[in-house]
């Protein structure tokens, strides 16, 4: 694994994206994740967009996950998020856009649809975060590796963590979310792991660190991708 530190978010994400727009093809397909730890990223993709000649109108993007139980229009919804902090300021075509659909009346049909969609695809470059639990996508601690899309029922740790999304209150965090699956993640071609703050510290330690590949932290299965290049802040650093 490619391990790279930066002393801010800012210059990790900015660093991050040289390394994507080094690996974007014309008609690339890229997996996206949200968040807080991507923001940068998806401000520095605006930032070179508006000032260069690239185009994403041949792109396909999928994102990791949405929550189950709150609409599009929920301002925490995955799709709005990726809508506010990116798509809407690309040239992106709505149709190359592929989210899970977790508000939809058949869920299982919706898991169905999602899965065909990335059999048929093969992701190019995938972004990530990780959970203060090593949680990859929503793929909690226990998730088996050869997990494809599914709902899951997320940790207390998770809901905690994300409160400060809604107000700081945990009774408003949704419960499940779809989520790509590990095997899913595990099939794209170059994976770019981004972890800032103290608190993602102890998971980037379990990943670089730790000899064991275990389903209890989730991340450590990357130890057996061959192309994964992980950006981290000073806080995240795990020799720090
Ligand atoms: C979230 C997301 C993950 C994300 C991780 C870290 O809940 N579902 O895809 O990578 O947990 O979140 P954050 O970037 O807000 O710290």
């Amino acid at each position: 694994m490619n391990y790279n530190v930066y002393k801010t978010k800012k210059e990790a994400s900015e660093a991050a994206y040289k390394l994507i727009k080094e690996n974007l093809k014309e008609n690339s397909t890229l997996g996206l994740a949200t968040g807080s730890t991507p923001t940068d990223l998806y401000k520095a993709m605006i930032e070179d967009y508006k000032t260069s000649n690239i185009s994403y109108e041949n792109i396909t993007t999928f994102n990791l996950d949405e929550y189950v139980g709150i609409s599009y229009d929920h301002p925490e919804s995955y799709h709005k998020f990726m809508d506010t902090n990116l798509f809407n300021h690309i040239n992106i075509k709505r149709e190359n856009i592929n989210i899970p659909d977790a508000s939809a009346k058949n869920l299982q049909k919706a898991i169905e649809n999602y899965q065909k969609k990335l059999d048929n695809n093969t992701i190019n470059i995938q972004i990530l975060g990780v959970g203060s639990n090593g949680h990859i996508g929503f793929n909690e601690p226990g998730t088996p590796f050869d997990s494809g899309v599914h709902i899951i029922d997320l940790e207390d740790e998770t809901i905690e963590a994300n409160s400060r999304f809604f107000g700081g209150d945990i009774n408003q965090v949704p419960k499940q979310a779809m989520t790509m699956g590990i095997k899913d993640i595990m099939r794209s071609e170059l994976i770019i792991l981004l972890a800032f703050g103290e608190n993602k510290k102890d998971a980037i330690k379990k990943l670089m660190t730790n000899s064991e590949i275990t389903t209890e932290i989730p991340c450590t299965i990357l130890k057996n991708h061959q192309n994964v290049h992980i950006f981290v802040d000073e806080y995240a650093d795990y020799q720090n």
